[in-house]
């Protein structure tokens, strides 16, 4: 491959141009470890069977605990939910420790879910792919759970939460 013209800080900034919607991933494996991350690569991809998307760096320490994970939970935020977004942006804490500082409960398999959250989907791990310093994990989704608010979504854009 030829090398860029470009440095990593431009191509961050110029992909931080696509305003985005903010989520946060928990994920819990058959021996109990919890992960929690926010995630802006989220997509929806299949209807049927209904499938999303989202990206993970190789590097992320939440990375084995996805690729071992029993279930999975993608929350999309509300604007009352910076703080969340903002915990588990945070490198250098635990699963556990981010989880424990905001409201969860258990949901299938024991995978944390945030009841403040307007939209969840839950689900298995089907295809992960492997694409330079990031995994692509597809989600079989077998549970989804609305909460109706009038809260905007949380969003991201040009390196900020709007
Ligand atoms: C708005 C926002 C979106 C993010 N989206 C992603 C993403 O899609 N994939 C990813 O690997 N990291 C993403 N991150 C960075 C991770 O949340 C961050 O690296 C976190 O520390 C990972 O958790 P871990 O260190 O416990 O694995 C995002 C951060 C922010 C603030």
């Amino acid at each position: 491959m030829t090398e860029p013209l470009f440095d990593s800080t431009q191509f961050r900034q110029v992909c931080g141009h696509f305003p985005t919607g903010v989520t946060a991933v928990t994920a819990v494996t058959a021996g109990g470890d919890l992960a929690a991350l926010t995630v802006n690569s989220f997509t929806s991809v299949s209807l049927d069977p209904p499938k999303v998307l989202f990206c993970v760096a190789t590097a992320a320490s939440s990375f084995p605990v996805l690729m071992e994970a029993e279930r999975i939970a993608v929350h999309i935020l509300s604007q009352e939910q910076e703080d969340v977004a903002r915990r588990f942006a945070t490198s250098g804490l635990t699963g556990a420790d981010k989880l424990a500082g905001v409201p969860w409960v258990p949901g299938p398999d024991g995978v944390p879910l945030l009841p403040r959250t307007p939209a969840v989907l839950a689900g298995r791990r089907d295809e992960v792919i492997t694409s330079g310093d990031h995994v692509i994990v597809l989600l079989d989704i077998d549970h989804v759970h609305l909460k109706p608010t009038t809260v905007p979504a949380l969003s991201f854009y040009r390196g900020r939460f709007v």
